[in-house]
């Protein structure tokens, strides 16, 4: 059993703790923590989830085509530097770089940012062959990040935040902790998270609920900065603000490939999650001095940007087996009800100050 489980009973015995401590707890205790394994069961295909990386290249691909935009509209500077931050297995670095070609390619330099030592193992097979091509490189969480021109980039960074589930019960919110019982919904001040609600509904029914990340605010703070001027992009699941509020977001636990609610069990042994709010994520970047900021569903931003046709064709001459998987891949990311609809994109844009 992992020790976590331990740590957790001692913590509970002197008193209820936050859903958002526990997910903390889950994820990124430095030892034990689901993505701070050296060994164990964080994984995907196979294991407990998979993402869009999994499906194929496509994400990938229409990536490197939206970068190259950027390092055009940036007057195509000599380097191009795109940081990914939750960059795990470097799969989305990879197929990017895979992607590129000519001048633009001679100036991407993309950087892998994530602690998860697993996924750092899987990242440095991925990348082998831009790693020693000094077409890529690996920087550390709380490695400083010196200003650069290009892109920051994340593929389901921002869903694996620890985050705070609360509920509207009529008169007060509640949010839930841990108790030796079991999870239960807690009166509580809501304070900052409580305006924001607020501030984002015409009107509150009972029941209506969200989810408050404490941690955003730094984490925007820190990418934004590192960003001299270019493209900021993040995929990622999620609602606007008025949206979650009315569906009533809540914590996930993935485990096999399986999707419950039970998000206290299995700690260190299960993935948690949270759905992102893109409309707090848009503010936070504007107050950084982003622009042109807007989300929308991944199917149709792919279906704007890939050339399709073009793409299509090409996929033709291919051998059947990688023509399937490469129509799979399309159909997951752009048919309604698949992962291309639960999926957002957001795009912003930072200028170059005088
Ligand atoms: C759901 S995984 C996604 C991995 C990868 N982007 C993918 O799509 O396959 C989330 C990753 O974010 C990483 N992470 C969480 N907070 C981070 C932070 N502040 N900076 C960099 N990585 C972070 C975790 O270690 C974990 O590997």
């Amino acid at each position: 059993m992992n020790p976590l489980n331990e740590l957790l009973q001692a913590r509970l015995a002197a008193g209820p703790v936050p859903a958002a401590e526990i997910m903390a707890l889950g994820l990124y205790h430095p030892e034990h923590g689901y993505y701070r394994r050296n060994e164990g069961p964080w994984g995907f295909a196979g294991k407990d989830y998979y993402t869009a990386l999994d499906l194929g290249p496509l994400l990938g691909q229409t990536l490197a085509l939206r970068l190259e935009a950027a390092w055009e509209r940036l007057g195509r500077p000599a380097t191009f530097t795109a940081l990914e931050p939750g960059a795990g297995r470097g799969w989305l670095g990879r197929d990017v770089l895979n992607a590129v070609s000519g001048p633009f390619a001679d100036a991407l330099v993309y950087v892998h940012r994530d602690d998860n030592p697993a996924a750092r193992r899987a990242a440095e097979e991925a990348l082998a062959p831009f790693l020693t091509a000094n077409r890529a490189r690996f920087s550390a969480e709380n490695e400083p990040i010196e200003p650069f021109v290009g892109a920051v980039f994340s593929n389901e960074l921002f869903d694996a935040l620890p985050a705070q589930p609360w509920r509207w019960e009529g008169e007060r919110w509640t949010r839930e902790v841990l108790t030796v019982a079991g999870p239960q919904w807690q009166a509580a001040d809501p304070g900052e998270a409580g305006a924001w609600f607020a501030a984002h509904t015409d009107g509150l029914e009972p029941r209506d609920g969200s989810i408050w990340c404490e941690a955003l605010p730094g984490l925007v703070q820190e990418l934004a900065a590192s960003l001299e001027a270019g493209l900021f992009l993040t995929v990622d699941y999620g609602e606007s603000a008025d949206r979650l509020l009315a569906k009533g977001a809540d914590l996930r636990r993935f485990k096999a490939h399986g999707v419950d609610g039970r998000w206290h069990e299995d700690l260190g042994e299960a993935d948690l999650t949270a759905d992102v709010d893109f409309t707090r994520l848009a503010s936070l970047l504007e107050g950084e001095g982003l622009t042109e900021l807007g989300h929308i569903e991944l199917s149709k931003w792919i279906r704007t940007h890939a050339p399709l046709d073009r793409w299509g064709g090409e996929w033709m001459a291919l051998p059947e087996a990688e023509r399937r998987t490469r129509t799979d891949n399309l159909m997951q990311l752009t048919l309604p009800g698949m992962m291309g609809s639960r999926f957002r994109v957001l795009e912003g844009w930072k200028e170059k100050k005088d």
